[in-house]
């Protein structure tokens, strides 16, 4: 059975990818996949990297069921190019740092996570600089896209 391995990079590492990660992991392991779906982070700059994530993003996924308190943020690496089979970026911004990152020889997927979300939206906005709410909806944003990202992996693997 083939395996995979998926990435996910924000900005800091710290809210919106590790909330991916945790989610998506969480999903991966009740589904029992996580011998063919493996999960990580991270980030296109280096600020918080060795942090644990945003104590507002841990406190929201927590009320949800989630559990982050284990990851570390790092920076998003070339390397990752060839260890990685899906990347896939928060925001345009994201997308386009990693675009310039990615090898040419590079034949995974690399685009945005909303692309497998139902809701309309095309990107998970930052909630750093802003309120509570602003992370719900993120984890609002990271189930929804989590459910598609999944059966688009499965696909993929039959
Ligand atoms: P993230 O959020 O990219 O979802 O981890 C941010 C975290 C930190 C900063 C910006 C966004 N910052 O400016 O330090």
């Amino acid at each position: 059975m083939k395996s995979q391995k998926v990435l996910f990079v924000c900005l800091g590492n710290i809210c919106r990818s590790p909330t991916a990660h945790g989610v998506f992991e969480q999903l991966v392991e009740q589904r029992a996949l996580a011998q063919r779906i493996a999960v990580d982070s991270a980030g296109t700059a280096n600020w918080h990297a060795g942090k644990a994530p945003d104590s507002r993003s841990m406190q929201a996924a927590r009320k949800r069921g989630y559990e982050l308190n284990a990851l570390r943020a790092r920076q998003a690496r070339v390397q990752d190019f060839d260890e990685f089979d899906v990347i896939l970026a928060m925001d345009n911004n994201n997308l386009q740092d990693l675009r310039e990152l990615c090898p040419s020889h590079f034949t995974g997927h690399l685009g945005l996570f909303l692309d497998f979300a139902k809701d309309g939206e095309t990107e998970v906005p930052d909630p750093y600089h802003g309120g509570e709410e602003g992370f719900e909806r993120v984890l609002d944003l990271v189930e929804d896209a989590s459910e598609g990202l999944l059966a688009f992996l499965l696909d993929q693997q039959s």
